[in-house]
């Protein structure tokens, strides 16, 4: 029986938001897979923390710091992994905002913090790929993974800018397939359900709410790790059937009605 790897040996991938969560699982699994990694953040501290982390398990990184919503900053990103690795085979647009108290119902939420939300949840995404893509191009292709959200797919009402800008991403990701694939890149979007990160603070804060979104998946909460094996699948030619597809690796989130949570019965 001949052994097969999952072929991520020596590949360069790009991490959006790689400082923490999901980023910062994903950045770690690409790196134990053999890619070597550019990993990206708003926040220097903690990108750089992750580069460190990275290294010390024997992995190769970079970090660039980066403002998604920037357009300028994601061209220098992507010129900063070809500088650095020589080309560019997987991106990963993970970098992304929830804000509970700024971001709500429309009529609540100030133009500004919508603005903003959508900058950095689906601006930042179109602008990776606005770049990533010819430089992927050259070297025969590669995968994209957009992280959307559940909320892509089930709103829990109160967030709309979020849930706005992860729709956004999971049409995207369909509309950018066959242009892709004409130029060997496929790309796909991951809907993760409520996972255990900083970005989820509040509800984690909150025994009586933890317990209720607990409740909401059918296996329990999710681990980033558990999301950052589905975005090394997802990388690699294991997933070559997929392309276009928006996978909801939710523990069943979406899958059954949440009553405790959307006040139904
Ligand atoms: N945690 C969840 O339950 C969950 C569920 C579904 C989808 N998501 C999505 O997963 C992604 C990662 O979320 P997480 O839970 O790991 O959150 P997190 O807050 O732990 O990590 C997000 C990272 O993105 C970085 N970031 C924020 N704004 C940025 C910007 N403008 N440019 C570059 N980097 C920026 C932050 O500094 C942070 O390191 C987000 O897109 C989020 O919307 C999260």
């Amino acid at each position: 029986m001949e052994r097969r790897s999952r072929g991520l040996e020596g590949k360069v991938a790009v991490v959006t938001g790689g400082g923490s969560g999901i980023g910062l699982a994903s950045a770690r699994a690409l790196a134990v897979e053999g890619a070597r990694v550019v990993v990206s953040d708003i926040d220097e501290e903690r990108g750089r923390a992750a580069v460190d982390t990275l290294a010390a398990e024997g992995g190769e990184a970079v970090f660039v710091r980066t403002d998604v919503a920037d357009s300028s900053q994601c061209e220098q990103l992507v010129e900063a992994a070809v500088e650095r690795f020589g080309r560019l085979d997987v991106l990963h647009n993970n970098a992304g905002v929830a804000w509970p108290f700024r971001d709500g119902f429309t009529p609540e939420v100030s133009p500004q913090v919508w603005d903003r939300v959508i900058a950095v949840n689906l601006s930042g995404v179109f602008y990776c790929c606005h770049f990533a893509i010819p430089v992927m191009a050259r070297t025969g292709g590669g995968s994209i993974i957009n992280t959307a959200s559940s909320m892509a797919h089930l709103p829990l009402g109160g967030l709309d800018g979020y849930a706005a800008s992860k729709g956004g991403v999971a049409q995207l990701t369909r509309s950018l397939a066959p242009g892709c694939g004409r130029l060997g890149i496929r790309v796909n979007a991951i809907s993760p359900g409520y996972v255990d990160t900083p970005m989820n603070e509040m509800i984690w804060a909150s025994p009586a709410l933890k317990a209720g979104f607990e409740r909401g998946h059918a296996t329990g909460l999710q681990t980033p790790e558990e999301v950052a094996d589905v975005v090394v699948f997802l990388a690699s030619d294991a997933s070559r059937s997929l392309t276009g597809a928006v996978i909801t690796c939710d523990r069943g989130w979406t899958a059954f009605k949440q009553p405790e949570i959307l006040g139904g019965g």
